[in-house]
């Protein structure tokens, strides 16, 4: 018999038909004549109740099955009497595919903190918080591509091998196929990169925008969808070693226009998570209310389906980096020395404590931030008439601080120049990007959207290690 998978399973209502499901265990409850089996496959938040009379030929069967294992069921489709469910399966026959040993297997039907199913990655999948957390991932890749797809943007991939550091932060991963134990030397007594695998030294991708950049000076509208790998040694609850970013790139569109879109795909998704995934999203809140109730009123999150709908009601807010420091400078906890990174003049890198006053207790909005000190921000970026300034957007964030980060370009072949000299990056490994600027220049404009930032904000996990199957952090490479 063909399975029938529990999503579909729970919208039926022609009862009475014989049909077959299969899954994991939740849990079992029995009593001396009926047992109930709660079976999940993942194609639902929701577990599909199965009833069994028990009898002696599946009495032995049933003492088998505990939490964790796999089942093949076959049943009939009936109304179900129970309270939150209308439907249920009437067991006719079950097999187990798979045991699963209640004195080893790790999930028990109790609650785990994150900390635990961290270590138990490859088994978290099969909780109700991380189920739901893969399926709402998988409606935002979905989403973030028809949005682009819809507006005739061309994805493009990018290499991630590069010889390259695009954002020239110098916290890039290695790769090299040398041997690290006897690592050749040339006449000067550095490392003999001829003989490494590329001729070159070679790093993973922190960002496929320049290359990006090159298609969408040829394609108008482009976006990247891809890995990118940090080497910095931050072990917060926003950064990854490894993760995923979105970065469009567009030709003839100034800061604004860039400002626009990024505004625009935003409240996008977050539409289409509203839209589709609400089973996902009402038990995330629940769970978030659930995580928060011994926090005070004050410190409570808004609740995340309220909160949600709150950030497509209101245009996001559009200032300065100089308006946002004369902001800082005057505000309560800058004067009472609450920040741990006291903002004292213009010039100062933004902290998240910093963007996050300026979202949740000034404006009480997202906000993008523009035009940033050059001196702050990545050689690419358009370089302002004051000469102090470039033409940078940050796009911040409740709960999260930086959400996006991207920029106008410097289209002005000499200007870009002049720029990666006075950084001292080898204009060498750059010729193919200036070389747009020399052919056909034009203005154009993109930016970054850090996905995973993105899924801690739709699903009100608070840190980066949950909404990721398989964070890479500082000394963790399991799995
Ligand atoms: O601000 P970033 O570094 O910008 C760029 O890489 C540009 N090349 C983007 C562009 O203009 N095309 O990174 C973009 C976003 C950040 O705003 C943040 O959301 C996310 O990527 N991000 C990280 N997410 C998780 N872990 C990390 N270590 C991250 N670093 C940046
Ligand atoms: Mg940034």
């Amino acid at each position: 018999m063909r399975r029938t998978e529990i999503k579909i399973l729970l919208q039926r209502t022609d009862f009475g038909q014989l049909i077959n499901v299969k899954g994991w265990v939740r849990t079992k409850r029995a009593s001396k004549n009926v047992a109930f089996i709660a079976l999940n496959d993942g194609s639902t938040l929701k577990n599909v109740q199965v009833v069994v009379e028990i009898n002696d030929q599946n009495k032995d069967i049933l003492e088998r099955i505990h939490s964790g294992a796999s089942l093949s069921v076959d049943g009939i489709l009936t109304e179900s009497l129970g309270k939150g469910q209308k439907v249920e399966i009437n067991a006719k026959n079950i097999e187990i595919l798979g045991e699963a040993n209640p004195e080893e297997y790790p999930l028990q039907p109790k609650k785990h903190s994150l900390e635990f199913l961290r270590e138990k990655a490859h088994l978290r999948f099969r909780t109700n918080t991380f189920s739901a957390i893969a399926r709402v991932r998988h409606a935002m890749i979905f989403a973030i591509h028809q949005f682009f797809n819809e507006r005739n943007f061309y994805n493009i991939h990018t290499p991630i091998i590069t010889g390259s550091d695009a954002e020239g932060a110098g916290e890039m991963f290695q790769v090299t196929t040398l041997n690290l134990e006897n690592i050749p030397k040339n006449d000067e007594g550095k490392v003999d990169y001829k003989k490494d695998f590329f001729g070159k030294p070679a790093n993973l991708t922190v960002s496929g925008q320049l290359e990006g950049e090159l298609a969408a000076l040829a394609l108008s509208k482009i976006y990247t969808f891809g890995p990118t790998f940090r080497a910095e040694n931050s072990n917060t609850t926003r950064h990854l070693a490894e993760f995923w970013m979105i970065e469009p790139e567009m030709a003839f569109y100034d800061l604004d226009d860039n400002a626009d879109l990024a505004e625009e795909m935003l409240k996008y998704v977050i539409k289409y998570a509203l839209d589709n995934c609400m089973d996902d999203l009402e038990f995330l809140s629940k769970r978030q209310q659930e995580e928060e109730k011994n926090k005070k009123a004050d410190e409570r999150s808004m609740e995340l389906i309220e909160k949600l709908n709150f950030i497509l009601a209101e245009p996001f807010i559009r200032i300065t980096y100089t308006e946002a420091i004369k902001i800082l400078k005057n505000s309560k906890p800058n004067k009472k020395k609450r920040f741990q990174y006291i903002i004292e003049e213009w010039g100062a890198d933004l902290q998240s404590e910093h963007e996050r006053y300026l979202v949740e207790k000034h404006f009480k909005r997202p906000v993008i931030l523009t035009d940033y000190p050059s001196s702050i921000k990545a050689f690419y970026m358009k370089q302002n008439e004051d000469g102090k300034t470039v033409r940078a957007m940050d796009v911040l964030f409740p709960q999260i601080g930086e959400i996006i980060g991207g920029s106008q370009r410097e289209e002005n072949f000499e200007k870009l120049q002049a720029k990666i000299k006075a950084l001292n990056i080898p204009e060498s490994s750059m010729w193919w990007y200036l070389e747009t600027r020399k052919f056909g220049t034009v203005p154009h404009s993109g930016f970054g959207l850090g996905f995973e930032r993105l899924i801690l904000f739709l699903t009100g996990m608070t840190n980066i290690r949950d909404v990721i199957p398989f964070p890479r952090t500082p000394q963790n490479l399991e799995f």
